[in-house]
């Protein structure tokens, strides 16, 4: 199976033996290469991980990539006493440990890239620093030639975003005197710790920034296969009839991570894996999943119908829950410490490390349809992926027969890794006898267009610099999504322990369960 690109009237049918590969199809020449305009990213917690690992390498890479206009400038802001020149250095190494190498080895570049860079010292909750900042920023544009078209990122724990706000209103940072400017405030997770924090959250930003100034970050929505769910629902013909509770038995979504909370205790604890992954980056998934066509393509008329299906989700009772805790296991031939005895974490803790869930979208399409949603960490397999089960057809034909091995048929969209496509179908196997079994149509990102593009940071960093806020959560998607998730965060405190796994496996025993009913299983991960 290919994926075709083309924009002639007719389309170009394959030629040749109808194989599919990548030479069978007219692909337009993509579209002119988006630059970003003249603008200063201010980047709170430059000397954070974030900024280090993620948003200095994606930058770097859109500057590669011809996506940065000459007139760009990279300001970052933290606590520490460092010089220009000394962050500049901090961040050529991180170049070369997190950036990608096409990228980061070439000297003549990496050094263009670090004169964009400067660094600011200040304290988050103090106005004078705010100041100085703004003074710097001033002086810098004008050095430049620059208007004050000003993009303020927090790459900094969430403790401080309301000071940074706080910050940026009282030093007059956020103003300006030229109408033919704009300010714009990235905001990055975790958005809230629930429905109360988030609505007072968006009641500090909109105090100093209107809606279409803020954009709040879900990294799972800058990723090339998550946008990809709504090419291939809205632009075959193929899947749109069958996408509803005619055909679907159920659907799955599943977030399975080999990582375990490393050095991130001191937020995972208090977090836990509802928060980290369930309200976040799951729900992303599946409102894409589960949502009508918008009339448009652009980001109000996208997030109206992600906001729909929000609206549309049945409060969750506490017997859809599952929650688990990895205890100590083998991963890669390696034993691994449980989550209670991880750097940091409380010896009691009840954080859930995995959660499952059951949940309905109350419309026509999906009435009685289960999503069942699962994410974990240290699973045996790092894999993102939604799969569609179809139906299965009446015991009649070759459903009856004997040798049939065939499943429903099934769609699974495979969002990391092996980017792409499979549809499982039925197919008769070669031979005198009538005997059925399970065959796999495949699509692969690798092997259509050589890999999934950009990562999801790039795209998003150059989405928020061009205005664009299609791929970023609206203030009432965030709190629809956490008024969702609150009962399941009261079922947390109030319920059992989770159930323990080991490390390596596929999740609590309990998690099985929430699929019996149906005689439905979760798809196996290894
Ligand atoms: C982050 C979570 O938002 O997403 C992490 O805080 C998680 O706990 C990560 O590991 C997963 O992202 P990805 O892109 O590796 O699937």
């Amino acid at each position: 199976m290919s994926a075709v690109t083309q924009q002639s009237p007719s389309p170009a049918l394959p030629s040749g033996n109808g194989q599919g590969s990548p030479s069978d199809f007219d692909r337009c020449e993509a579209p002119e290469n988006l630059v970003a305009p003249p603008c200063t990213y201010v980047i709170f917690g430059g000397t954070g991980d974030l900024a280090h690992r993620k948003l200095l390498p994606a930058l770097a890479k859109l500057d590669r990539e011809g996506h940065l206009p000459d007139k760009l400038l990279i300001v970052t802001f933290a606590r520490r006493e460092k010089s220009d020149e000394e962050y500049r250095e901090d961040i050529r190494k991180s170049l070369k440990e997190f950036g990608e190498e096409r990228v980061c080895s070439d000297p003549a570049f990496v050094e263009k890239f670090l004169g964009r860079i400067y660094y600011q010292q200040g304290e988050y909750d103090r106005l004078k620093d705010y100041k100085r900042l703004d003074k710097r920023l001033g002086e810098l544009e004008a050095e430049h030639g620059m208007k004050d078209r000003r993009l303020f990122y927090t790459a900094t724990p969430p403790e401080v975003f309301e000071d940074i706000i706080e910050g940026l209103r009282s030093s007059g940072l956020t103003t300006s005197e030229d109408e033919d400017t704009w300010r714009r405030m990235v905001v990055e997770k975790p958005f809230g710790t629930d429905l109360d924090s988030a609505q007072a959250l968006n009641r500090i930003i909109h105090s100093v920034f209107e809606e279409d100034q803020i954009f709040r970050i879900d990294h799972y929505l800058g990723k090339e296969t998550v946008q990809n769910i709504l090419v291939f629902r809205f632009a075959n013909a193929l899947f749109e009839p069958l996408w509803n509770y005619k055909y679907v038995d159920h659907v799955q979504i599943t977030v399975s991570e080999t990582v375990g909370v490393e050095d991130r205790a001191g937020y995972f604890d208090e977090a836990g894996e509802i928060r980290d992954m369930l309200q976040s980056h799951v729900l992303q998934v599946l409102t894409l999943v589960a949502m009508e066509s918008p009339v448009a393509l652009d980001a109000d008329a996208i997030r109206d119908e992600k906001v729909k299906v929000l609206r549309a989700l049945r409060a969750p009772a506490p017997e859809d829950l599952v929650l688990g805790q990895y205890a100590g296991g083998e991963m890669d031939g390696k034993s691994v410490p449980g989550y209670l005895e991880e750097k940091d974490v409380p010896p009691e803790s009840r954080t859930e490390t995995y959660a499952a869930a059951r949940m309905y979208v109350d419309n026509l399409r999906w009435a009685g349809v289960p999503f069942y949603l699962r994410a974990g960490k240290r699973m045996p397999k790092r894999l993102t992926e939604v799969s569609i089960q179809f139906k299965a057809l009446p015991e009649v034909l070759y459903s009856r027969l004997a040798c049939n091995t065939a499943p429903p048929n099934t769609l699974v969209l495979r969002i990391q890794p092996d980017e792409g496509m499979d549809l499982i179908l039925s197919a008769k196997v070669p031979g005198p006898s009538v005997s059925v079994a399970p065959v796999r149509l495949q699509f692969l990102y690798k092997n259509e267009f050589g890999g999934a593009g950009y990562d999801a940071y790039e795209r998003l960093l150059l989405d928020a610099m061009r205005g664009d806020a299609s791929l970023f959560a609206r203030a009432d998607e965030v709190e629809t999504a956490w008024e969702l998730i609150d009962p399941l965060l009261e079922y947390q405190r109030t319920g059992d322990r989770p159930e323990p796994y080991p490390a390596g496996s596929e999740g609590p025993p309990g998690a099985d369960l929430l699929l019996a009913s149906g005689g439905r299983t979760w798809r196996k991960l290894t």
